[in-house]
């Protein structure tokens, strides 16, 4: 059984007024915020690191109460160097990438030794395969649907068997979906069984982000519950 969780990713957002639109988006109903980081060398283009992290846990502190959920997707070589700085800033989830480590068990061991829960992510060029003998270590698996580093890119639906045979092996696994997602998409992706769904450009552009966020969610539910693994 799993929930349908969306997040939305900060890498939409406007910079400049980065807190307010992180408010404005758990203020529309995101259950978690997708923090894309990107170093330039694993990934052709440089995001935000640690010290904007740990800025906006400033501006939103950890709940139990409120959603504050940081999802921090590391588009980095070497993720193994940033596990202390990222738990350090407040991130609650710490997703590499499984080409960028030679030892991914160790590293979610690490990762999990700083408190964050750990997901492993595969790129559009990497079989789905590799994520099977991890599974039962990690919180979640990320099935890239465009390749990784810049927001706005066309949704693969050709990733969908990956997420499938995910889902048809592990139905109690949170199971993420990340680029081009929005109105048109997401009904492939909830149909493959992915219940995590990350969403950049079709939220913050949206003009109603409460209204995306809401249609995106009851896709998914209503996916889950025809599976029969909604968690309610
Ligand atoms: C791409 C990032 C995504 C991106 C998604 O490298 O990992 O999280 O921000 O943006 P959209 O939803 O616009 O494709
Ligand atoms: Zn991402």
């Amino acid at each position: 059984m799993v929930k349908a969780i969306i997040a939305p990713s900060i890498l939409a957002s406007n910079f400049a007024n980065l807190g307010c639109d992180c408010h404005r988006m758990y203020d529309s109903g995101a259950d978690w915020l997708h923090v894309d980081v990107m170093d330039g060398n694993f990934v052709p283009n440089i995001s935000l690191g640690p010290p904007i992290i740990s800025s906006l846990r400033q501006e939103i502190p950890k709940s139990t109460t409120k959603a504050s959920f940081f999802d921090c997707h590391m588009m980095v070589a070497e993720p193994e160097k940033w596990v202390e700085e990222v738990a350090k800033a407040g991130g609650d989830q710490y997703t590499f990438h499984y080409e960028a480590t030679s030892d991914p068990v160790a590293l979610v061991k690490l990762i999990k030794q700083h408190g964050m829960k750990a997901a492993c992510a595969v790129k559009p060029g990497t079989s789905v395969d590799v994520l099977y003998p991890l599974a039962e270590y990690l919180d979640m698996a990320l099935v890239m649907t465009v390749e990784p580093g810049f927001g706005g890119q066309k949704f693969m639906p050709e990733m969908m068997p990956k997420v499938a045979a995910l889902r048809a092996k592990f139905p109690n696994m949170n199971i993420q979906v990340d680029g081009g997602l929005g109105k048109e998409t997401i009904p492939a992706a909830a149909a493959a069984g992915a219940n995590v769904i990350v969403a950049g450009t079709s939220v913050f552009k949206a003009e109603d982000p409460a209204q995306m966020i809401s249609l995106l969610r009851s896709t998914v539910q209503d996916s889950l519950t025809e599976k029969g693994l909604l968690d309610k």
